[in-house]
């Protein structure tokens, strides 16, 4: 049995050397992966890499013993934050019954019948649980209130764990709503409310949730209150999402399942980052975006979890890699690119998703050789060790 993983912050340490990697992924242009490397961090940052037997010495000293060092996940799309689960919904779409938007009302209950305490408590476990499989960086969004208080109370929530919190606000028309009744809300009160507590606004623009001029509405009076935009897009078939993202300049159209080469198109003209989600492939018997394509047509991609209790309960980065090569046609060192310095593009953020001096020391060890096994050994819990920067 693995230990469980030890989780500390790289600040904590005024400066630290690492010696004997095995593999360093830093993502430089030049050498994005080193052989027997060392690597130095001073004050939260990555102040040198280089090889091993060079390395500095610093106030404390960790020895990897050949293991692999990579940057920590980008987690650039969760719903952490929610109560209940859906374990019934999901064992009678293995039996194969579809999966419906409707379903995130059964959330929205749960999560309305919910204290503040409990959320908080049931938020920070699930981040616990990501932490230790080596996510450093994760964004959380509301979208499990649908109510003036309790999308605030989400995001309040949200932005104790991590700055890249996002207003879903237009994520489901509640029950009892007629749905631009809804958006006047969400753009209004609602909004007025969740923005201090956001950085990002998001729609789910499919069949059963929002059409293309509601999630445009909620995008842009979002951008009017200083909120950037990111989108649920072409998750559950063709659609508008995609196309609306790149329109409005959205840093990412997530999902995109179902894209015709127009959506393509779009995504490699305008930048938007393509945000793969392959647990909700797994987890909803659809076919998994084909990120082959997507690569070979110049569309920056990125891979998150959605962690999420209907269509993508897992809170694991390693899984998705895992998925992402063996049924997306990725490389595994273009799923951990994906997964580390896409994720950064995706949030908009330099100094994470690779170890280049000056980057967040935010890493994981794992007790494996090279990054290719976090493909190569699914489902065994590699990661050893996760430093994480003082915020
Ligand atoms: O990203 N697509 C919309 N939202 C979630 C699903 C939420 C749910 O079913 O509870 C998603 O897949
Ligand atoms: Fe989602």
């Amino acid at each position: 049995m693995t230990p469980s993983p030890i989780v500390e912050r790289a600040g904590s340490h005024s400066s630290l050397a690492i010696t004997h990697i095995g593999e360093l992924v830093t993502w430089d242009d030049d050498q994005p992966i080193r052989r027997d490397a060392g690597l130095v961090i001073e004050d939260g940052r990555v102040a040198w890499v280089g090889p091993s037997a060079d390395t500095p010495s610093a106030d404390d000293a960790i020895d990897a013993d050949g293991r692999a060092v990579v940057p920590g996940f980008v987690d650039s799309h969760t719903h952490l934050v929610f109560a209940g689960d859906r374990a019934e919904e999901f064992a009678a779409r293995m039996a194969g019954q579809r999966y419906e938007a409707g379903g995130i009302r059964t959330t929205v209950a749960a999560t309305l019948a919910a204290s503040e305490d409990e959320l908080l408590r049931l938020a920070r476990r699930r981040l616990a649980e990501a932490r230790a499989q080596g996510t450093t960086t994760i964004e959380i969004k509301s979208g499990y209130g649908l109510d003036v208080a309790t999308e605030e109370r989400l995001l309040r929530i949200a932005s104790e764990l991590t700055p890249e919190t996002t207003y879903l606000g237009a994520h489901v028309v509640p029950d009892g709503w007629d749905a631009d009744a809804y958006v006047d809300l969400v753009t209004g009160d609602m909004l007025a409310a969740c923005a201090p507590h956001a950085r990002w606004v998001d729609a789910f623009c499919e069949t059963g949730a929002f059409d293309a001029d509601q999630a445009r509405t909620v995008l842009e009076a979002g951008m009017a209150a200083g909120l950037q935009a990111r989108v649920h897009a072409n998750q559950l078939g063709f659609g508008p999402g995609v196309q609306l993202a790149c329109e409005v300049g959205a840093a990412a159209a997530d999902h995109c399942t179902y894209l015709t080469d127009a959506d393509v198109a779009a995504l490699a003209d305008s930048g938007v980052v393509a945000g793969l989600l392959p647990g909700v492939e797994f987890s909803t018997r659809h076919p998994y975006p084909d990120a082959r394509r997507l690569l070979d047509a110049g569309v920056r991609i990125a891979l998150a979890t959605d962690c999420n209790p209907g269509t993508s309960y897992t809170s694991s980065m390693p899984f998705c890699i895992a998925l992402a090569v063996r049924e997306m046609g990725l490389t595994p060192t273009e799923a951990l690119f994906a997964a580390t310095q896409g994720g950064a593009w995706s949030l908009r953020r330099d100094d994470v998703g690779h170890l280049r001096p000056g980057a967040r020391a935010d890493l994981a060890l794992l007790d494996a050789p090279s990054h290719v096994h976090l493909a190569y050994r699914p489902g065994v819990p590699l990661v050893s060790r996760v430093l994480v920067a003082e915020v």
